[in-house]
């Protein structure tokens, strides 16, 4: 490893900029691939819609273009640190992309498990490409995680899903960027949760906030699962978790206590959102200019739906975060979309297609 390149590398991104707010040291060698600092956007639409302030955390925008990144920098920075040559996650495919790609970067060997036949294409490109030994369970991500965890264990490879507490350190940033950005924490933070390590991070990211004086007030933190896999709104085991937002297909959260303790801490909740609405919600963010992965869009069909039920203040401040890119998935977007017309290669019949003629 050239020490040298390392350093420079490490000029930017989330260690860098919140290098003493993260448990890093003069002695960790950063691997970054300047992910964070990504934009809030303010959403017109849904603020008009909602008769309230709407913010968009675009978190797509980062280098394997999900948030997943912001976790992996200091999760694989700190591998490295610790002497560690292999990393192992268990994936719905976003994890996967990202562990890949640091690891790549920092000269790691990287292992995946995904479940068989529910990981989107683009996400399956990334951990190929970038060189990940990628493996494909008979299994859900449940049984996956289970048994990465099981091999991490007994074998000298470091664990890179969430419950590695270094991830959740790197996601709390996202929280900071806001309330960097906003000058205040908003009334109600809205997200997805699967997995539940973001909600977990998010609270820590704005407690801390709280505890070093940038904010004087928490948010509301409201998580949104995908209906047929939404455990901590039932409070039950899901089995056989099941929704179109592959992201999130998750039976048996990792940090299901973090997410409810971010509910009722913050005076928030969990709550499901219909596959449906989750479609909804993917193609009202499409038509404003924001592409998302469908797993993103349950924050924002989770805010349509408080609204449809008078549940959104007038005037709230309201940030909702997306999480990862509708490139890494577009078979949705062509599906749902009609076809495009096939007409002769003239103007003419070209404009009367386009009813300009
Ligand atoms: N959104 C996207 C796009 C995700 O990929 C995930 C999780 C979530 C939301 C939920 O975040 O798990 O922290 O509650 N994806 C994981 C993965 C499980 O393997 O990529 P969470």
């Amino acid at each position: 490893m050239n020490e040298r390149a390392l350093a420079v590398a490490g000029a930017r991104g989330v260690i860098k900029r919140y290098f003493d707010h993260l448990p890093v040291g003069p002695a960790t060698p950063i691997v970054t691939l300047d992910e964070g600092d990504t934009p809030l956007i303010y959403s017109a639409r849904l603020s008009e819609e909602c008769d309230a302030d709407v913010w968009l955390k675009w978190d797509g925008l980062n280098p394997t273009g999900s948030f997943k990144d912001r976790g992996m920098t200091v999760a694989i920075s700190k591998a490295l640190e610790e002497g560690s040559n292999a990393v192992l996650c268990a994936s719905t495919g976003n994890t996967s992309a990202s562990a890949a790609a640091y690891a790549a970067r920092a000269g790691m060997i990287c292992a995946v498990l995904i479940p068989s036949g529910n990981v989107a294409l683009g996400k399956l490109a990334q951990a190929l490409i970038h060189g990940a030994r990628v493996i494909e369970i008979d299994g859900n991500f449940d049984e996956a995680l289970g048994l990465s965890q099981e091999m991490a264990r007994s074998h000298p490879i470091t664990l890179v899903n969430s419950v590695n507490p270094y991830r959740i350190e790197g996601q709390k940033t996202a929280a900071f960027e806001i309330v960097e950005a906003l000058g205040r924490a908003p009334d109600m933070h809205l997200m997805p949760v699967g997995n539940a390590g973001n909600i977990t991070a998010y609270w820590r990211g704005y407690t801390e906030a709280h505890a070093a004086g940038w904010i004087r007030e928490l948010p509301a933190m409201i998580g949104w699962q995908a209906g047929g896999a939404a455990p901590i709104v039932t409070g039950k085991v899901v089995k056989d978790p099941k929704t179109i937002a592959t992201a999130i297909r998750i039976g048996n959260p990792a940090s299901w206590n973090g997410a409810t303790e971010a509910a009722r801490l913050s005076g928030g909740s969990i709550g499901s959102v219909r596959d449906k609405e989750i479609l909804e919600s993917y193609r009202s963010l499409a038509a404003e200019g924001i592409f998302v992965e469908l797993a993103a869009a349950a924050g924002v069909a989770g805010l349509r739906q408080m609204h449809a039920q008078g549940r959104i203040q007038h005037g709230a401040t309201i940030v909702c975060v997306l999480t990862g890119h509708g490139l890494k998935d577009p078979d949705w977007a062509v599906a749902t979309a009609p076809r495009p017309p096939r007409v002769a290669a003239e103007a003419g019949p070209i404009l009367r297609s386009l009813d300009l003629a």
